[in-house]
C-alpha cells in the first residue's frame, strides 16, 4: 500500500470514528403514550397540587424511546419551525393535557414536553403543531384515554385494590393485546397506580410491548397485587 493508500484508510477510520461518536439527529425505536392518573401524580409530587385533581387519567406527554439505552431529550429543530401552537387546539389539550399541578399554567408543561421529547419524534412528529395533534388523536380519536380503556372492563377509580393483571388484561383488550407499561408509588403503606403507558410503533401506528427497561424492582414498579386506583 503507498502513502496515498496509506492515507486514504487513515481519513476513513477517522471519519468512521467521528461518525460514531458524533451527537447523532434524534434517534428512536418507539413511542411511548404516558398517562397520569391525577390524584395521585398530586400526592406523589414534591408540591401539592394547587387545584383539586380529577378522576382521571390525562397526558404525561408522548415520548420518542429507545429499546436499550438512553431515550433522545431536547432535539434540535429547524429554527424556521412553528413555535407557537395553535390556539384551535388549546381547548381539547387543556382538557386532555392539564397542568395538574398548576392549571393556571398549562403552557409551560406543553412547552417542556415538546422541547424535551417531541422535538426528537422526527419524522414521525413532524413539528410543534403536530406533535400536539398526534397526542389528541391518539387520546380523543383512537380512545386511548386509559380512563376510558380501564372503565370498559369495570375498573373504576374508587380507590380499591387491583391485582395488576386485572390491569394488564383490561388494557390489553384495547391495546391488540400489547403489554402496558405501568408506574406504581407508595406511601404509607398504600400502593398507588401513578401512570399507564401504551407503546406503538416508530411510525405511532401500531401497538407494540412497551419495553421492560428496567427488569426486576424498581422505585417505582407495580406489585402483582392491591394496586389502589
Ligand atoms: C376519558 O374517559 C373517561 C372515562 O370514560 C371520560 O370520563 C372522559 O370524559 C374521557 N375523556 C375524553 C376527553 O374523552
Ligand atoms: C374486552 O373487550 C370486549 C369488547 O370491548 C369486551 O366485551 C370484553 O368484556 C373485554 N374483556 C376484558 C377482560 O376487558
Amino acid at each position: 500500500m503507498g502513502i496515498t493508500g496509506m492515507i486514504y484508510m487513515v481519513t476513513m477510520v477517522f471519519s468512521l470514528i467521528v461518525l460514531i461518536l458524533s451527537p447523532s439527529a434524534a434517534k428512536y425505536d418507539y413511542l411511548q403514550f404516558t398517562q397520569q392518573y391525577q390524584p395521585a401524580a398530586c400526592k406523589f409530587h414534591h408540591t401539592p397540587c394547587k387545584d383539586p385533581p380529577d378522576k382521571l387519567f390525562t397526558v404525561h406527554g408522548l415520548w420518542p424511546s429507545n429499546f436499550n439505552g438512553p431515550d433522545p431529550e431536547n432535539c434540535k429543530v429547524k429554527p424556521t419551525a412553528s413555535q407557537t401552537i395553535d390556539t384551535s387546539l388549546k381547548p381539547q389539550l387543556e382538557i386532555i393535557w392539564p397542568n395538574v399541578f398548576n392549571r393556571a399554567d398549562h403552557e409551560s408543561f406543553w412547552q417542556k414536553q415538546w422541547d424535551k421529547h417531541g422535538t426528537c419524534g422526527s419524522p414521525t412528529i413532524i413539528d410543534k403543531n403536530h406533535y400536539f395533534e398526534t397526542v389528541i388523536r391518539m387520546y380523543i380519536t383512537e380512545k386511548q384515554n386509559v380512563s376510558y380503556i380501564l372503565s370498559k372492563a369495570n375498573i373504576n377509580p374508587d380507590g380499591k385494590g387491583r391485582t395488576r393483571k386485572d390491569i394488564q388484561i383490561a388494557i390489553r383488550n384495547s391495546t391488540n393485546d400489547k403489554e402496558p407499561k405501568l408506574k406504581c408509588q407508595t406511601k404509607n403503606g398504600i400502593t398507588e397506580l401513578v401512570e399507564v403507558s401504551l407503546c406503538s410503533n416508530y411510525f405511532g401506528k401500531n401497538f407494540i410491548n412497551c419495553p421492560n427497561k428496567t427488569p426486576g424492582k424498581t422505585r417505582y414498579s407495580c406489585p402483582t397485587n392491591d394496586i389502589h386506583y
